[in-house]
């Protein structure tokens, strides 16, 4: 009998190594069973702190904890096998000090058992991503839009618009990449700067709404399925509209038990004839 392939999780090392191999696939996952399906097609699976807004009804993502994280972060490890996963580290629990992000990144990965942390910011960041980088926390970059910042950084609006952004951008990019970050989020960000940025940078450059020069591409999972539609950023495509699914089904549902066909005797427990 032969042994099927053995299906070896994908490191942050592998990941970085796809850079102008071929485009890296990666999506924001929160729970078991969905991260389960995506782990058969995502090469990253993100546990994001988007989940403050599209699964606790948050504005931002300012008010997500590193409790939140975990328990999500341990939800999607239980179901991917395969995929790389990453656990963002949220607002607060890390922009301190490089020690308070170290101490904040370790308890993610020891109490998940995810592959590293992402977190959010450019050359103000770039001494923590070295000192974490170098003992052992691998870590995943995040630049231009930064919905962290998003109360200093004037809203949701995209970036690279200015020569003067566009110089941030560049220096982020640069700094984060040579503190050793294996991979970068570029957030709502120009093509012509997201496309410099990834001829430059040794990082893989992960894109959301930053066109598709980047070497790979992340979505919010529930904004990608039609699931969280308060508003749809220009950058998003619904490959699904389960919003519509799943309020048809409900509303099937309410017919049913209404009607009483819902549950129907192939539903029902009936007393077991005696032997
Ligand atoms: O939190 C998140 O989902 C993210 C993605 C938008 C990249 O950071």
């Amino acid at each position: 009998m032969s042994t099927p392939p053995r299906q070896k999780r994908f490191t942050p090392a592998d990941i970085g190594a796809l850079k102008g191999v071929r485009p890296i696939v990666s999506l924001t996952a929160y729970t078991t069973p969905v991260a389960r399906i995506m782990d058969n097609h995502c090469d990253l699976l993100l546990v994001g702190d988007s989940l403050g807004m599209v699964l606790y009804g948050l504005d931002t993502t300012v008010g997500v904890t590193m409790e939140m994280m975990i328990a999500h972060g341990q939800a999607v490890m239980r179901g991917a096998k395969r995929a790389c996963v990453i656990v963002d580290l949220p607002f607060g629990s890390y922009q301190e000090s490089k020690e308070q992000a170290f101490r904040n990144a370790v308890r993610l990965m020891k109490e998940t058992g995810c592959d590293g942390v992402k977190l959010e910011g450019g050359a103000e960041m770039a001494e923590t991503v070295e000192f974490l980088v170098s003992r052992g926390v691998p870590v995943f970059g995040h630049i231009g839009l930064m919905p962290q910042q998003v109360n200093t950084s004037g809203g949701y609006r995209s970036k690279g618009h200015s020569e003067a952004e566009q110089d941030k951008i560049r220096r982020d990019a640069k700094a984060i990449d040579e503190a050793g970050a294996f991979a970068m989020v570029i957030e709502g960000t120009v093509e012509p700067l997201a496309r410099e940025i990834t001829t430059t940078v040794k990082s893989a450059t992960i894109g959301i709404g930053a066109s598709p020069a980047c070497d790979g591409q992340i979505l919010v999972s529930d904004d990608m399925l039609g699931l969280f539609n308060e508003f749809k950023p220009r950058f998003v495509k619904h490959f699904a509209e389960l919003a519509n699914v799943i309020d048809k089904a409900v509303s099937d549902y309410a017919e049913e038990v209404k009607a009483r066909t819902f549950p129907g005797p192939e539903h029902t427990f009936q007393v077991r004839p005696k032997k």
